[in-house]
């Protein structure tokens, strides 16, 4: 490959990666079984218009590859208040990415969509909730794969190095969570408790005992705080997570580096950390599907909005994929939610979108206009105060839904 022996782009990737692993010691290359791949957004510039000169030169992806999140739903982008030059531009890479070979799929959960590797495979993945997804619920192996991730899906290949290695899975921190199960028993709670442990942990990983996480979502929601608040690519949950049958087995029989106690607390300052809005005020903008909801989430919502309505001024989305949105529409649940004046959105999500206050400043738009945004991600919560610049809440899917309603965050 090296040699030219199969093209040039291909000679070109794995050259980039044979400089990476020279560069961290990796002993070698292995070989990858699946890529998440960073979809080219059109808030950066040139990222698009690289995107499609690049898939012209004739790359070719040789795993099962899909595509992370874009900044505008692109089968209806007027629908976000996306502008036209802007969705025309982000629709190019759909082309691109056809033609390299990739599945269209814009989402930040592609293993919602059946995407999930095999204990133990190598991946390449780019999104920090899905990477420490695949990592700890998974047992996959990915790094954050970044833009290393294209050539990894060119050319199959990824260096032996980071969490793909036993010792760098091992947990270095033990975190005793003393919450009652009462407590634990929402999405928004369990971003909390993420978004606590990873202030504290940083980029180290957590092994996490004394709870039991009965949904999938929660503990999404978890790893997408962790990777929030602090860079957690990896975490144990003894008895939960398949590289953690015990306590002793997620330290790899080794002493914690150190050890924390979680107390409801803990949890409470994560909620006046993230909610900056006082109750009783007004609001302007609620979302929900951070990452991306899946089919049961969106049908909580579509049932709680039945026969309901949203009120002028108030802008709701639930934020999904596309074909789990579509799969909600054989269902009747994104009519349910749209008939109530909310919004089923596929693709983006309001960090990722034009809303975005460089974006506005870059191409000349309107700012968003959002004052307060209430939603139950803590991941939402904490970049949209600073990317779109309004005030948070971050509460239960219920008081989300009561807050688009009303108008009001009670
Ligand atoms: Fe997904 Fe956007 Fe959240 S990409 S993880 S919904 S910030």
């Amino acid at each position: 490959m090296l040699d030219g022996a199969e093209g040039p782009v291909v000679a070109e990737a794995l050259d980039y990666l044979v400089q990476l692993g020279e560069a961290f010691g990796a002993e070698r290359l292995v070989d990858i079984t699946y890529c998440h791949y960073p979809a080219e957004m059109a808030i950066y510039e040139g990222s698009v218009e690289e995107a499609v000169a690049y898939s012209a030169r004739g790359g070719r992806v040789r795993v099962p590859t899909t595509t992370s999140t874009l900044c505008a739903d692109l089968e209806r982008p007027a629908s976000t208040g996306c502008p036209a030059a802007l969705a025309t531009l982000q629709a190019q890479v759909e082309g691109a990415h056809r033609r390299m070979g990739m599945l269209e799929t814009y989402t930040c959960t592609p293993q919602l969509l059946g995407f999930v590797p095999p204990f133990g495979s190598y991946i390449a993945s780019v999104e920090s909730s899905a990477i420490v997804y695949f990592n700890s619920v998974l047992g996959a192996r990915t790094n954050r794969g970044g833009l290393f991730t294209r050539y990894s899906a060119i050319t199959g290949k990824y260096p032996l190095m980071g969490y793909l290695l036993d010792d760098n899975r091992r947990g270095t921190h033990r975190f005793d969570v003393h919450v009652p199960p009462k407590h634990l028993a929402t999405y928004d709670a369990w971003c909390a408790l993420g978004f606590h442990i990873g202030a504290i942990v940083g980029g180290a990983v957590p092994v996490i005992t004394g709870v039991r996480p009965d949904r999938q979502e929660w503990l999404l929601g978890l790893g997408a705080a962790l990777a929030t608040s602090g860079s957690v690519t990896l975490f144990h949950i003894p008895g939960v997570t398949p590289e953690a049958r015990t306590v002793d087995e997620a330290f790899h029989g080794q002493p914690p580096q150190e050890v924390h106690e979680v107390t409801l607390q803990d949890l409470d300052a994560v909620y006046e950390r993230l909610t900056t809005i006082p109750r009783g005020s007004a609001v302007d903008f609620v979302t929900l599907g951070c990452p991306h909801y899946n089919l049961a989430q969106l049908k909580n919502v579509a049932e709680k909005l039945a026969g309901r309505r949203v009120p002028e001024g108030v802008r709701f989305w639930v934020c999904t994929n596309r074909m789990t949105r579509r799969q909600a529409e054989y269902s009747g649940y994104v009519q349910a939610i749209e008939a109530a004046g909310a919004l089923c959105v596929a693709d983006t999500c309001p960090v990722e979108s034009h809303m975005r206050l460089s974006t506005c400043r870059e191409h000349g738009l309107r700012a968003p206009n959002v004052e307060a945004m209430v939603t139950d991600s803590a991941k939402m919560a904490r970049y949209v105060g600073d990317l779109i610049g309004c005030q948070t809440a971050l509460t239960d899917v219920d008081s989300c839904i009561r807050a688009a309603l009303s108008g009001v965050f009670s």
